[in-house]
């Protein structure tokens, strides 16, 4: 999808994919990543989600990446703390206490950039891109952040009955993209109505 899309959703307020309260598939299946107190957490294609409010509440770290900046104010508001605001390169930088959020397009960073990733968490966002651009955004992931512990969320329907986002990813292609550096683990599944009209199996994989 186009930038402008995604800001024309956040300046309209049609943001149905965010949730008003803490995704429970996250709150269920996070502790089986396994990680060490205060490990620093990926969140791609962020929004202005309740599940890093969450996370932070657990005592992680949190660095995120969205490209629209009233999403990123939201969330600070959210969070009641006042970021520190800084250019890097293409991007801006949201920085408060255990949490540093970029702010652009998530193909402009780098790990040089973003630092040391201990787990990535996706949820609504390979499923928020087209299949081309899929490819490439794992591929960005894997040399973001070295392939450390991941929970991710896709949605699988018929494709042909509805338009994405969110698309349509099966379990075949999370192979393709992920099972050369991971064991891939399906830890649930659901059977959820989308757009209220067509059925999807919503699952969680754990990605180690
Ligand atoms: C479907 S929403 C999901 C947001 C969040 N993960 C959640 O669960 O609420 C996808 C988000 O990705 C952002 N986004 C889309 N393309 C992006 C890109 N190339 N770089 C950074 N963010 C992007 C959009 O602005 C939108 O907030």
């Amino acid at each position: 999808m186009e930038a402008e899309f995604w800001h024309e959703r956040w300046s309209r307020g049609e943001i149905g994919f965010h949730q008003g309260e803490v995704n429970p598939l996250l709150a269920a299946h996070f502790e089986q990543l396994a990680l060490e107190p205060g490990s620093r957490v990926f969140i791609p294609l962020c929004g202005k989600s309740l599940d890093m409010v969450w996370l932070l509440a657990q005592g992680y770290q949190v660095v995120g990446a969205e490209l629209s900046e009233l999403a990123v104010r939201e969330l600070f508001e959210t969070l009641d703390i006042q970021p520190e605001i800084s250019s890097v390169g293409s991007l801006k930088h949201y920085q408060g206490e255990g949490v540093d959020i970029y702010v652009g397009d998530i193909f402009d960073l780098t790990r040089g950039v973003i630092g040391q990733v201990d787990a990535v968490y996706d949820r609504a966002a390979m499923v928020a891109l087209p299949r081309e651009l899929r490819v490439r955004y794992s591929s960005l992931l894997l040399a973001l952040s070295y392939a450390p512990p991941q929970l991710l969320i896709t949605y699988e329907y018929d494709q042909s009955a509805m338009a994405g986002p969110p698309f349509s990813v099966s379990a075949e292609e999370v192979n393709q993209h992920y099972s050369y550096h991971y064991q891939i683990t399906c830890v649930e599944s659901v059977e959820v109505l989308m757009k209220g009209k067509v059925t999807a199996i919503e699952t969680v994989w754990l990605l180690m």
